[in-house]
């Protein structure tokens, strides 16, 4: 039986698109980790749509509101402003400096914006889409402050994570309400918080349950990425519940109702709505229509953010926009999962990070070697590592060995043989011909990857392109055909210069830097992505081409253990910064220490406890039984990697359920400098299991 699955490819008509990418929090320089997430792939995204003939508009801003940025002025003992503006600058010129087309990059503290959002705000309060109502919230009495968002931490009430903030948990996605923690600690003085009653607008998103559901569950299974949906399924089948947008703050955009004195809005309900004030801006100076780009049905609507922002985008950011009522809401969310470093989470606060502006400096206009690494090794469908190993290997073996070479070789043999000028071809072999059309038929390939968000599989289309030129330049062998064959020669040139013409198109989205230069040496005239399809010759005969110039060069050893020695400068930094430790805790007195009972365990079985990130099902040998215990480290350790591992246990712990497990204990476990979980173990042989620890 032959069963003949159809190509569903339908190319993407010429027609209006808005792309957002996630506003950075501007308390940092952005990271490679930022770059891999969302801007590279939505700028390939916007790049390629503007190729193909659309209308884009591709908006990005500076986040400036929120917790963090107030944190990082209280440590640096500065105004939240002078962070803002200290960032936004720095990341602004990151993103010019890597190509980065953004239409319009803005910022929330712009006036623009808070009037946008004030007046956003001001209409669901008139439609009487929020609830009103005063609560008890978490209150520090000493730092005088109300505990919302990342001011406070405790334990994720879904998955046990002890570190989560008070409207997120970054270990399982949950969103939260700072009441939900377990256990609360205020991020500030370290306290344990009181209650303390105060009002605030809640959006009602169990009002909008049944429409999030129809609208995604329904009609997005198929086209939305696997983990966005699964998320999002998740939730929804939790039950949505009402979600504060306000907060008592003195930083943000103040509440612009009756009885909002003192408050501000929540900066998750300020921030997507900064993709609309940009907009705005962008429009104003460009003499366009805003409403175009957000009101009307036929405008395509993209997010692009990272896998911690899925919540936001995909259901109270929609639930606000329908709740106004005359937006259009997002055809796709595609985010992506994190890009780890040498194997460790891309830290900001512990510097386990490549900087952009660090990377420009030690790497000066290599831009597009980064751009590449991240494309091709990216983050689409799970986590994934960047090691400068790997970096210097796509550099070296595809950049270079590959698309560098083959340019460069017909670059110069037709200066060397014709001084620059395009021969003329006389017939073409089978062998031209296949290759002629295997050219044309690239840009639908490229194209059908792209507009299904593998930005991936679309980056090595490319090189598979680049390597069809080396083929072809390898198997007729102009160099040698050039001492006995003129007209054969001059024919073999031409179809590799049609070859490297389509590369220099085709490249754009992805290395805008090479592509640029490409067409610079190829003296090429304006080709479009379907002129490659549609034309059969993209570079004529008798045209001149400038003389060459290496688009990439090898990265030798000694450039990448500068970059390992820096990592682990930063390891060392950590290990003396870590030397400040948390001050200790209340005296106990030793009958409280005689009550912990500790003893020396073996983990049997271990098991990923299914839809978790975060946590294993452990079997533990304590000696005085076998039990089950529930250990949130599944990010530090696969299963087979913890089996018959030596472990202290803390075994009179009372019994609690995870997920529907009842975990009889605890395993003792400590971080190392970089933040990642280590097991406290004994590591005499000797040390049997059941005895204890006192
Ligand atoms: N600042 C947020 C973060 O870095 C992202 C904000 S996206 C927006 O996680 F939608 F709010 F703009
Ligand atoms: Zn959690």
């Amino acid at each position: 039986m032959c069963t003949f699955v159809a190509f569903k490819y339908k190319s993407i008509m010429s027609k209006r698109y808005t792309i957002t990418a996630a506003l950075p929090y501007t308390n940092g320089p952005i990271h490679i980790g930022h770059l891999a997430g969302v801007y590279v792939p939505a700028d390939i995204y916007a790049r390629y749509l503007r190729l193909k003939g659309n209308d884009v508009a591709f908006i990005c801003g500076s986040d400036e509101h929120g917790v963090p940025i107030t944190i990082k002025a209280k440590k640096e003992g500065v105004k939240p402003q002078d962070i803002v503006d200290k960032y936004h600058a720095i990341i602004k010129k990151s993103f010019e400096d890597f190509g980065i087309t953004f239409n319009n990059y803005s910022r929330t503290s712009a006036k623009i914006h808070h009037d946008t959002a004030s007046d956003f705000f001001k209409t669901l309060y008139n439609k009487n889409e929020f609830v009103e109502e005063v609560s008890e919230q978490l209150y520090d009495a000493e730092a005088n402050q109300f505990l919302a968002d990342r001011f406070v931490t405790g334990t994720c009430p879904k998955c046990g994570y002890e570190e989560a903030y008070g409207d997120q948990c970054e270990s399982c996605g949950s969103s939260l309400n700072a009441t939900d923690l377990i256990n609360p600690k205020s991020a500030i003085t370290g306290n344990v918080p009181t209650l303390k009653e105060t009002k605030h607008w809640f959006l009602p998103l169990n009002k909008h349950q049944q429409f999030l559901k129809d609208w995604i569950l329904e009609g997005h299974k198929k086209d939305w990425k696997p983990n966005v949906y699964g998320q999002v399924k998740s939730w929804i089948d939790d039950g949505l519940r009402p979600r504060a947008v306000t907060r008592d703050l003195d930083w943000g955009i103040p509440v612009p109702v009756e009885g909002g004195e003192g408050k501000v809005l929540y900066v998750w309900f300020d921030a997507p709505i900064g993709y609309i004030s940009a907009t705005k801006e962008w429009t104003a100076r460009e003499g366009k229509n805003w409403e175009d780009y957000w009101k009307d049905e036929n405008t395509t609507l993209v997010h692009f953010i990272g896998k911690d922002n899925i919540v936001f985008h995909c259901i109270i950011f929609p639930a606000m926009l329908k709740a106004e009522g005359s937006y259009i809401l997002p055809e796709n969310v595609p985010a992506n999962e994190f890009l780890n470093l040498e194997g460790k989470k891309l830290s900001t606060s512990k510097n386990w990070a490549v900087w952009l502006p660090e990377y420009l400096q030690d790497f000066p206009n290599q831009q597009d070697v980064l751009r590449y690494v991240l494309t091709a090794n990216a983050p689409e469908t799970k986590d994934n590592d960047f090691t400068w190993k790997d970096f210097q290997a796509r550099n070296n073996n595809e950049l270079v060995a590959i698309f560098g070479n083959f340019i460069n070789r017909v670059v110069v043999l037709t200066n060397k043989y014709y001084d620059g000028i395009i021969p003329e071809s006389s017939d073409f072999t089978l062998v031209d011909q296949k290759t002629l059309a295997t050219i044309k038929a690239y840009p639908a390939v490229i194209s059908s990857s792209i507009e299904r968000y593998r930005f991936r599989e679309a980056s090595q289309e490319l090189m598979n392109l680049a390597r069809l030129g080396n083929k072809y330049l390898a198997d007729e062998e102009p160099w040698k055909t050039i001492k006995t064959d003129e007209a054969r020669t001059k024919t073999v040139m031409f179809v590799a210069l049609q070859i490297a013409s389509a590369l220099a198109v085709l490249s754009e989205p992805f290395l805008p830097f090479t592509s640029d230069k490409l067409k610079g040496i190829l003296n090429a005239d304006k080709t479009s992505w379907e002129d490659v399809t549609n034309k059969n010759i993209l570079i004529h005969s008798g045209h001149q081409i400038g003389k060459g110039e290496l688009l990439f060069s090898k990265i030798e050893d000694k450039i990448i253990q500068l970059q390992l020695d820096k990592l682990e400068a930063s390891k060392k930094a950590n290990e003396v910064a870590n030397k400040v430790l948390e001050p200790q805790k209340d005296e106990i007195s030793f009958d409280d220490f005689t009550k912990l009972d500790i003893r020396v365990g073996t983990i049997l079985e271990a098991e990923k406890m299914p839809k978790t990130k975060k946590l294993l099902v452990l079997k533990v040998d304590t000696g005085i039984d076998t039990r089950t215990i529930v250990s949130g480290i599944a990010e530090g350790f696969k299963p087979e990697e913890v089996i018959g591992k030596k472990v202290t246990v803390l075994v009179n712990l009372a019994p609690r359920k995870l997920r529907g497990v009842e975990s009889q204990g605890m395993i003792l476990m400590t971080e190392d400098e970089v933040g990642n979980l280590v097991f406290v173990n004994p590591d005499e042989d000797t040390v049997t299991n059941g005895l204890k620890i006192s």
